[in-house]
């Protein structure tokens, strides 16, 4: 058993263990990948404020996601096609948060379906829903996540047509991969993955397969969202969709004071400050870098977590610093789940807590609550070396 100390062991183990056109599915941003570079480079800007000689005893991560007790306020991000990185890959990362004691989220264009995971679980967890064309299709999904007791509606919105991530064109991604020569060639070298895919309870995206009919290519992520995901998803749409669902809401993609102020009107229970991971608007800011102006904007309307470019315990106690509720992690757990499973998950939980904790305490907090600006030292053109419109 190597020794995993940080995300980053983790992510060299997962590269050499997935199939290369899942690997790249998940370290891709879109076209240049800037943004996707700089979700992660920005929190280097910032750094930590040492204070000592603080009674550090009886320190908590403790704290609430949307009025639900977290672990730490840390939840594990909807992922697409988790299940093509590990076999049963959304099972066994649900199940490492549950014990772990933080949410997991289910994404719409997850491998095992919403039925699966509430089977394999004992907690609720929470469901990621991308808007369909099909009305009926997305009412009975919303359905189906309500009948298997999920406790959150993620609506995600900045995905109503798919940024484009150059490798997985050229890999001609897909669920299950096609067999070309160069994607059997890459999986002879996979072989702990294709024997353990082999008995995964499923193949596909298991939300969809079974659940639509005349869908041309259900297998190409790419051809999906290009055919049935609705463009014409508005703000009344997102109204209309939260009253169908009448639970929790949380709001992810939003990345603009304004839109922050919209979704706040609308009566969300939390938004979720994302740019997708750097996987769609290629050249949008960083999160770190727009959760200050969001911030000022609505946080005292409502709550609001953080998404895109967690890497440590580090990252997430500058947003928490920021005022940010919680975050997701996307990557950092997916490097865990390629790497070793349901353990890996929780090693990559281990580590991002353990982080957390000793930077906390050498901040000279003992608490997540306790954490604020005082805690960072930010560059001074940080959030405003942008002209205001
Ligand atoms: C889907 O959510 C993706 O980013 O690929």
């Amino acid at each position: 058993m190597p020794v995993i100390t940080n995300i980053d062991d983790l992510k060299r183990i997962y590269e050499r263990r997935v199939p290369r056109m899942f690997f790249d599915y998940a370290e891709s941003g879109s076209w240049s990948e800037q943004t996707f570079r700089e979700n992660s480079s920005d929190f280097d800007l910032i750094r930590l404020r040492q204070r000592v000689a603080v009674d550090m005893a009886g320190r908590s991560t403790a704290s609430q996601m949307i009025g639900q007790d977290v672990a730490m306020p840390v939840a594990l991000a909807p992922v697409g096609l988790t299940g093509m990185q590990h076999a049963d890959g959304e099972i066994k990362a649900a199940r490492a948060a549950e014990e772990f004691g933080v949410p997991f989220t289910l994404s719409t264009m997850s491998i095992n379906s919403i039925e699966d995971v509430a089977e394999a679980t004992q907690k609720p967890f929470w469901f990621q829903l991308y808007t369909m064309k099909d009305m009926d299709y997305t009412a009975r999904l919303i359905q189906r996540a309500k009948d298997a007791g999920c406790s959150a509606l993620v609506i995600t919105l900045d995905l109503q047509i798919l940024g484009q991530r150059h490798k997985d064109l050229k890999n001609g991604l897909s669920a299950p991969p096609k067999l070309t020569p160069k994607t059997v060639a890459n999986l002879m070298t996979k072989w702990r993955w294709g024997i353990e895919m082999l008995g995964a309870k499923r193949r596909e995206f298991g939300n969809i397969v079974g659940h639509v009919e005349g869908i041309s290519d259900a297998s190409s992520l790419g051809a999906w969202t290009a055919e049935q995901f609705d463009p014409s998803l508005d703000w009344g749409k997102v109204a209309r969709l939260m009253e169908m669902w009448g639970g929790k809401v949380i709001l992810k993609g939003i990345l603009d004071a304004e839109d922050a102020k919209m979704a706040a009107k609308l009566g969300a229970d939390a938004i979720v400050v994302s740019n997708h991971g750097g996987r769609q608007l290629d050249g949008a800011l960083s999160s770190i870098r727009m959760l200050p102006a969001i911030m000022d904007a609505v946080g005292n309307d409502i709550e609001v977590h953080l998404d895109s470019g967690i890497r440590s315990g580090q990252d997430i106690l500058k947003s928490l610093a920021l005022s940010a509720s919680g975050v997701m992690i996307g990557r950092a757990f997916v490097y865990g789940l390629g790497a070793m499973g349901q353990a890996g998950v929780t090693r990559a939980l281990e580590v991002l807590h353990k982080e957390l904790d000793t930077t906390m305490a050498l901040c000279g907090e003992k608490g997540v609550a306790d954490l604020g600006r005082h805690n960072l030292l930010i560059p001074e053109d940080f959030g405003g070396r942008w002209q205001e419109h």
